[in-house]
């Protein structure tokens, strides 16, 4: 964790030229460094850069990741191998508390290329202006957020933004939509937002655990209550990510109506 933090604090320090070797407004590239947010609105530009790479399979990824600062490499390989871990151990443990077959989650399910974002949020002049990263849900199975010594990252709870006071050395995991479909809605996407501060830039770093594109997700068959009340339709993950991207309540398009 401290490696990595280290690394990234190093990847956006150095300069504006070697950094422009990574840059891509392209948003069908896999890897890139890039401004602002994915999540196209009009108006204020969200204060954020962030570097974006597809982790896994490991051998096939990392080929495409830069080579500057010199251990780049070495030290995000560690950082992923070990962050699928833990995660995978999460998702073991949901199974086991929701009594789904172990192991419910493996292939297909948490197949996808795991994309990881490193978040540099520069310190802001004025922070009532703008937002680090707007209010969204993560459209993925379970994302790790290693989230720094500086707080930012904020939740939605009853209707108000509470923030998530940093805990060294822990990481803050988020339950992605992709869950709340296949435990037909027992376990909650919890809306999150990154704010900026005048103070400090902050560093964060999300791992996002995700479905193939072409997997199929459906609320579990032993997980549908007794009267059989289906909430969210089966659905091919590529449509969904597709229509979340596009920042329309896509949970809603995705419920089945009483
Ligand atoms: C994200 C995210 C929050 C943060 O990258 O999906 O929610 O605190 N980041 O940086
Ligand atoms: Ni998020």
């Amino acid at each position: 964790m401290k490696d990595m933090m280290e690394l990234m604090a190093e990847f956006f320090n150095m300069s504006m030229e070697d950094k422009s070797e990574y840059y891509s407004d392209d948003q069908a590239k896999k890897n890139r460094l890039f401004s602002g947010s994915m999540y196209a609105k009009e108006g204020p530009k969200f204060w954020r850069d962030c570097l974006r790479l597809v982790s896994y399979p490991l051998d096939e990824s990392i080929k495409e990741w830069p080579q500057k600062p010199k251990r780049f490499r070495e030290v995000v390989a560690r950082f992923v191998v070990e962050a699928r871990e833990v995660l995978m151990l999460l998702l073991n443990l949901i199974c086991q508390g929701l009594e789904l077959k172990e192991g419910y989650f493996d292939g297909d399910l948490t197949g996808g290329e795991m994309p990881i974002h490193v978040n540099y949020y520069p310190t802001c002049p004025n922070p009532d202006l703008t937002l680090g990263v707007p209010a969204h849900f993560d459209n993925n199975i379970i994302t790790l957020l290693l989230s720094g010594a500086i707080s930012g990252l904020q939740i939605k709870h009853q209707g108000n933004w509470i923030g998530v006071e940093p805990v060294p050395n822990a990481f803050a995991i988020n339950i992605g939509q992709q869950i709340e479909i296949i435990t037909n809605g027992m376990l909650r996407s919890v809306e999150h937002r990154a704010v900026t501060n005048a103070v400090a830039a902050r560093i964060s770093i999300a791992v996002f655990l995700s479905p193939k594109m072409d997997c199929h997700i459906m609320p579990a068959e032993e997980l549908v209550n007794k009267k059989k009340v289906l909430l969210y339709k089966s659905l091919v993950f590529e449509d969904f990510a597709r229509s979340s991207a596009k920042n329309e309540d896509v949970m809603d398009a995705f419920k089945i109506k009483a």
